[in-house]
Order: structure tokens, then sequence, then C-alpha cells
């Protein structure tokens, strides 16, 4: 009888120091209740969000100073004009910035498949998918004229690489969406294009 009891007693505390966790927990909404590991969510580095007083503007997000290069980030000082055209094309270079290995070509197809097939199709004859649906074609990377004077197949580094971080006309810029290295790599597969 005694161990009965003994029981209940325990079973019914039990249930109340629930039933007080499962409310208490539950009164503000905007609360995370009982955080495990707290360490996890406030941690000591700023947010870049965060006002930061050991700055001159309080912000913890800082503009990089003038001239200074993001790591795993390549420069690319040409405008997007004509005439940051015709200079990418007189010394930007694969050459001096990308090993062109069989790697990276295999690499540069895919990204290639991914990004420009849509429009150029898969051997770069401006026969993608989109331009089957009505899209306006481009000119093909082996037969056609560019748009800025001269046959597709000469387009060099440059011209290639200007063109895929700035887009021409009708097609947008891929700055946003293909890293530079990789931009160097769909020049390499490109190139191969303006062979067939
Ligand atoms: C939305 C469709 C579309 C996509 C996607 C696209 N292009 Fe184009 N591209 C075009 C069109 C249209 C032209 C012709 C524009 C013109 O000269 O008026 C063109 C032109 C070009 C030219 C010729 C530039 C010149 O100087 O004449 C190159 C090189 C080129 N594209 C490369 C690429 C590469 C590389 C990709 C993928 C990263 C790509 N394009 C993705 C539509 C596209």
């Amino acid at each position: 009888m005694l161990a009965m009891n003994k029981f209940r007693i325990l079973g019914t505390t039990a249930i109340v120091i629930a039933a007080s966790i499962v409310f208490t927990s539950c009164k503000d909404k905007r609360s995370t209740g009982w955080e495990y590991a707290p360490n996890m969510y406030e941690h000591t580095a700023y947010d870049p969000d965060q006002p930061n007083k050991n700055f001159k503007d309080g912000k913890t997000a800082q503009v990089p100073p003038a001239g200074t290069t993001p790591i795993g980030f390549r420069r690319f000082d040409f405008p997007n004009s004509r005439e940051g055209y015709d200079n990418a094309s007189a010394s930007y270079h694969l050459d001096s910035l990308i090993a062109q290995t069989p790697g990276h070509l295999a690499e540069g197809k895919k990204l290639f498949t991914t990004f420009c097939s849509p429009c150029h199709g898969l051997t770069g004859q401006g026969d993608g998918l989109v331009v089957q649906h009505g899209y306006p074609a481009p000119p093909s990377y082996s037969t056609g004229q560019s748009s800025r004077g001269g046959a597709m197949k000469d387009l060099t580094d440059g011209k290639i690489y200007h063109t895929i971080t700035y887009g021409v006309n009708s097609m947008g810029s891929y700055a946003s969406q293909i890293a530079p290295d990789d931009r160097l790599k769909i020049v390499m597969y490109v190139h191969q294009l303006q062979k067939l």
C-alpha cells in the first residue's frame, strides 16, 4: 500500500514538473525557451549587421579598403564599355592566369553546359533549347559573326571573358553566378567550340 502511494506521489510530481516546463516555455512567444549549449547561438563574434564600436562609423560590415582584392578573387580591371572590351582583348590572356589542362577543360565543358548551352547550344551553334522556343539566336561560335565586328571563331580570351562578365545586348552578365576562375575554364572550352 505504502509502495503504491510512493509511486503515485513520484508520478504526480513528474507530471507537474513536465507540465510546468511545457507551460512556462510557451509563455513568451519570442523566447527561445531553455537553450542547450547557448554559446552555439550567442557567439562572441560580431554579426555583419550588428553595431560595432570598434569602427568609426559604428558598423560591423566594412567596405574593403580601395584597391584590395578579396581572397580567391581575380581582378578584371576592364570596364563594361567598347574600350574595355578591346583592351581586354589586347591584354587579358589565359596563359598567365590558368593552367590549360584537360581537367580544367573538362570543368569548362561542364560549366558551359550548365550556364551557356541553353542559348548557345551544346556545341556552340546558337541552337540551344530556349532558342528553339523563340529566344533570339546567338551567332555560332565557329561560323557566325560577332555583333561587335569580326568572326566569332576569332574571339580572343579577353573578349569572351569580358562577355561572360558583362554580357552583351540580349545576353546578361554572369559575373554574380560564375566565379572568375570558372569563367577562365569556360573560355578554354569556348575556344574548342570555335574550332568546330
Ligand atoms: C540567355 C541566352 C544566353 C546565355 C545563357 C548565354 N548567352 Fe552568350 N550570347 C547570347 C546572345 C543572344 C548573344 C549575341 C548578342 C549580340 O551580340 O547581340 C551572345 C553572344 C555571346 C558571345 C559573343 C560576344 C561577342 O563579342 O560578339 C560570347 C563569347 C558568348 N555569348 C558567350 C557566352 C558564354 C560563355 C555563356 C555562358 C557563361 C553565354 N554566352 C550564355 C545569349 C546567351
